[in-house]
C-alpha cells in the first residue's frame, strides 16, 4: 500500500490550527432575542413551562431584561405582546396604548440603540387566536392586510426600528410597505417572514403567547412543511414587494431551505429557531441526556452555516455568554 498523501485529520491536529481553518463563526451581533411583554407592573415575570429561562415579562421586567441583552453584545429584540382583553378585530394590535406599543416606548427611551423588532400578527389578540380576520372557520385574506398594515404603522409610530411581519397573508408586505410610506415611514424596514411552515415546533410559543387557535389549525395560511420550491415563491413575492430582510422559520427542520433562500437573494437571510427547537434541547439537557452548552451552540452553527446571517433565538442571551468565555 501507498502511503496516504492526503490527510484531513492533519488540520484538525491543534485547537490554534482548528480555529484557523474553521469555515463558521457564530457572534452575539447575529442574533436576535424574542421576549414576551404582558399587561402590569412592577418587575414581576412569569415562567413559561415549556420553556425554562423565558418568562412572560411586565414592561419593568422586559426593561431590565433587555438591558441584559444590550450589555451581552446582543443588538436586538423581537417583541411579542399579550393583550389585557382579545376581540375579533385584534384591537389591542394597533391601538396606541397597546402592549407592544408601550413596551417599544419604554426600551427606546431606555436605550436608543438597542434595536426594537416588533413581530406584526393578529394572532394573540383575536379572540379566536388565528392570524387573520374569520368568516366562519375561514380565514379571510385581503380584510386582514388593512389590520396588519395598521399594526405596522403603529408599532412604528412608537418607535420600533423593524417591523416583522409573521401571519402569511398574501400581499401583507406590499400593504405594510405602502401603509408605513404614507405615514412617513419610508425608513422603517420590513422582516418578513417570507417562508414560514406550519409546524408542530410552535407548541411551546402558543402557551407563552397564548395564541392557540380556537378551534382548525393553520395550514390554510401557514406553509406545508413538504414543499421546497414554494418557499422560493414566497420569498420572490415578499422580496417583490418590498421586504428589507428574508426570514425562514423553523430554522432546523428547514437548514436545506435557509440554503436555498440564500441562494436566490442579496438580502439579508434570518433564521428563526423557534420555541420547540428551544425546548426539545432543555427537556433532554436537563434529564441530562445532552450538553446545552455544546448542543446549542452546534444547533446555532449549523444554523449560520446553511445561510442564515441573523438568527432568532431564544437561547441568544446564553449563546453570547458562551461565546464570551470561550
Ligand atoms: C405568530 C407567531 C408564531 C411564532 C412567531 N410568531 C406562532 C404561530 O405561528 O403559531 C412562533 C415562534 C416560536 O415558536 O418560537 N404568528
Ligand atoms: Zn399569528
Amino acid at each position: 500500500m501507498e502511503p496516504l498523501s492526503i490527510r484531513p485529520r492533519r488540520l484538525r491536529a491543534s485547537a490554534p490550527l482548528r480555529r484557523m481553518v474553521r469555515e463558521t463563526f457564530l457572534a452575539p451581533h447575529n442574533f436576535i432575542d424574542p421576549l414576551f411583554v404582558v399587561p402590569g407592573s412592577g418587575v414581576g415575570r412569569t415562567p413559561i413551562g415549556s420553556m425554562p429561562g423565558v418568562f412572560q415579562n411586565t414592561v419593568d421586567a422586559l426593561r431590565a431584561e433587555a438591558e441584559q441583552v444590550y450589555k451581552l453584545g446582543i443588538p436586538a429584540v423581537l417583541l411579542f405582546g399579550l393583550p389585557e382583553t382579545k376581540d375579533d378585530r385584534a384591537s389591542g394590535a394597533y391601538a396606541d396604548s397597546g402592549i407592544i406599543q408601550r413596551a417599544v416606548r419604554a426600551l427606546k427611551a431606555d436605550n436608543p440603540d438597542l434595536l426594537v423588532f416588533t413581530d406584526v400578527c393578529l394572532c394573540e389578540y383575536m379572540s379566536h387566536g388565528h392570524c387573520g380576520i374569520v368568516d366562519g372557520t375561514r380565514i379571510l385574506n385581503d380584510p386582514t392586510l388593512d389590520l396588519l398594515a395598521r399594526t405596522a404603522v403603529s408599532h412604528a409610530q412608537a418607535g420600533a426600528d423593524v417591523v416583522a411581519p409573521s401571519d402569511m397573508m398574501d400581499g401583507r408586505v406590499a400593504a405594510i410597505r405602502h401603509a408605513l410610506d404614507a405615514q412617513g415611514l419610508s425608513d422603517t424596514p420590513i422582516l418578513s417572514y417570507a417562508a414560514k411552515y406550519a409546524s408542530a415546533m410552535y407548541g411551546p410559543f402558543r402557551e407563552a403567547a397564548d395564541s392557540t387557535p380556537q378551534f382548525g389549525d393553520r395550514r390554510s395560511y401557514q406553509m406545508d412543511g413538504a414543499n421546497r420550491r414554494e418557499a422560493m415563491k414566497e420569498v420572490d413575492l415578499d422580496i417583490a414587494e418590498g421586504a428589507d430582510m428574508i426570514m425562514v422559520k423553523p430554522a432546523l427542520p428547514y437548514l436545506d431551505i435557509i440554503r436555498d433562500v440564500r441562494e436566490r437573494t442579496q438580502l439579508p437571510v434570518a433564521a428563526y429557531n423557534v420555541s420547540g427547537e428551544y425546548a426539545m434541547l432543555k427537556a433532554a439537557a436537563a434529564q441530562g441526556w445532552l450538553d446545552e452548552r455544546a448542543a446549542a451552540l452546534e444547533v446555532l452553527t449549523s444554523i449560520k452555516r446553511a445561510g442564515a446571517d441573523i438568527i432568532l433565538t431564544y437561547h441568544a442571551k446564553d449563546a453570547a455568554r458562551w461565546l464570551r468565555e470561550g
